[in-house]
């Protein structure tokens, strides 16, 4: 193996009972994304090898691993029996000669390459063991780290604790790095004589020191290790997430009128001087090049917006939109599965799904792309320069040549040559006068009508 190999250990066999939900606990998602991938995102920074423990009866979560880390090991816990035996059904993975261990839970999404880095680190300075401490609001479930003289020498769990121990208010984050060397031999001596009858991970920390062996604490805030076991502690680490991507996009150039109303996946990708006005939301896979602004209430997912484009206020892209430099796409307009060139516009009140809009074409207000037929969808291709006039429908499959103009109100069910005026729609006519006797020809008929119902009384 190579020089630094490490191997990352993710807990994620628990049974998330709490969350009240069909789905296991590690897929639910934050910033769009499932909390298993924040956490195997934060700890893929070394490249080293990774092992995710998962339950008897996770094959989504064996799915979604799979997507979201290809490379990464899994390891069925038949039984759930604690942290230390959760670690050590990834044994396999541990036997051959690594530098370290790092063990992160699945539900912890919070915490940072950073936090991760400075774990392993600790080990490589000669720890045996490292751990990651914090000092919660509220101590009450957490295990305490136990300090004597300045050193770490246990982790109490709360229900095996004494009184004078749960007034420890440093408690254990979870995360915790393990040298490599004797990590093993350590983890194979936890026992399961405690409150809970579980192999409890935090043992390793006892078991060290008697050993002799170096051990330390490390501390973070508790916003980046809030484990999540309810609904509500989902939509808070959701804030907390949320505060971070706006912190980083602001920081990077990005203009946000009210960044507390704007909400980010872990993907979005922003460029400088990109502006944002309040409520907008980005769903999964979206790009906003430089200068282009999003103006207040549109949602984009799956979309690519390029330089100095125009889009909203009420717009909504969806996934496949892609915009050019300069679009312009309006109040109430839908974008699906369709590229609009440099300089296309779509300024009000349409649907364009599965289609092309050719460079600096103009659709009107109103227009919709007819892409389904209740059976199939069908595409919709307008030519470079083309005129949509308002109100149009255009019946896919069809296309609209460079330059064509089709007359407003028109539906338009056969393609539509270059430079070629389309009218598809009856023909007006006018009736001179007709009017005023239509009005007359009413009025002498409601007088009669009244005749006749007094006449009846
Ligand atoms: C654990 C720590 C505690 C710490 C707290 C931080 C232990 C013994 N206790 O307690 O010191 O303050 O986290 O949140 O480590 N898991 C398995 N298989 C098991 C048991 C757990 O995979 O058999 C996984 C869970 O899916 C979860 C993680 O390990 O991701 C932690 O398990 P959990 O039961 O939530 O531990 P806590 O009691 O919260
Ligand atoms: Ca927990």
């Amino acid at each position: 193996m190579k020089a630094n190999a490490g191997v990352t250990v993710v807990l994620a066999a628990g049974e998330g009972t709490r969350m009240r939900s069909l789905r296991p606990k590690v897929l639910h998602a934050i910033a769009g994304r499932p909390l298993i991938a924040h956490v195997l995102a934060a700890a893929g920074v070394d490249g080293g090898h990774c092992a995710v423990v998962i339950g008897p009866d996770h094959g989504e979560v064996a799915d979604a691993v799979k997507l979201i880390a290809p490379d990464a090991q899994l390891f069925v816990q038949s039984e759930r029996r604690g942290t230390a035996h959760a670690v050590l059904a990834a044994r396999a993975a541990l036997s051959g000669a690594v530098d370290h261990v790092l063990v992160v839970f699945g539900d912890t999404p919070l915490i940072t390459p950073g936090t991760l880095h400075r774990l392993r680190d600790a080990v490589a300075a000669g720890a045996a063991v490292a751990v990651l401490g914090f000092r919660p609001a509220d101590p009450t479930g957490y295990g305490r780290l136990v300090v004597e003289g300045g050193q770490l020498v246990a982790i109490r769990e709360e229900k095996d604790a004494s009184p004078a121990e749960r007034a420890i208010t440093l408690c254990n984050a979870g995360a915790m790095a393990l040298n490599g060397k004797t990590a093993l031999a350590i983890l194979d001596r936890v026992d399961d004589r405690n409150a809970k009858r579980e192999f409890y991970l935090t043992d390793a920390v006892a078991i060290a020191r008697a050993d002799g062996l170096a051990v330390v604490a490390i501390e973070t805030e508790e916003d980046e290790v809030r484990g999540i076991n309810t609904r509500a502690q989902l939509a808070e680490a959701e804030a907390v997430l949320q505060r971070r991507l706006r912190q980083q996009w602001l920081d990077a150039g990005v203009t946000m009128v009210a960044p507390e109303t704007v909400f980010l996946s872990a993907d979005t990708k922003l460029a400088r001087d990109v502006v944002i006005e309040p409520h907008v939301f980005f769903g999964d896979g979206v790009v906003v090049e430089e200068g282009a602004i999003i103006r207040a209430f549109s949602h984009l997912e799956g979309a690519h917006v390029g330089k100095g484009a125009r889009v909203g206020p009420f717009a909504r892209l969806r996934p496949g939109a892609t915009l050019g430099t300069d679009v312009h796409i309006g109040n109430f307009v839908e974008v699906k599965a369709t590229v609009m060139e440099n300089g296309a516009k779509a300024n009000h009140l349409a649907y364009l799904g599965d289609g092309r809009v050719g460079e600096g074409a103009n659709i009107g207000a109103g227009t919709i792309f007819c892409n389904y037929d209740g059976v199939a969808k069908h595409r919709t291709d307008i030519g470079k320069g083309a005129f949509i006039g308002s109100n149009s429908a255009l019946v896919a499959p069809v296309s609209i040549g460079d330059g064509a103009y089709v007359a407003t109100g028109s539906v338009i069910t056969e393609n539509v040559p270059a430079d070629a005026l389309a009218i598809a729609r009856s023909r007006q006519t006018v009736k001179e006068n007709r009017a005023t006797r239509l009005r007359q020809s009413k009025s002498a008929g409601k007088t009669k009508r009244a005749h006749a119902t007094e006449q009846a009384e």
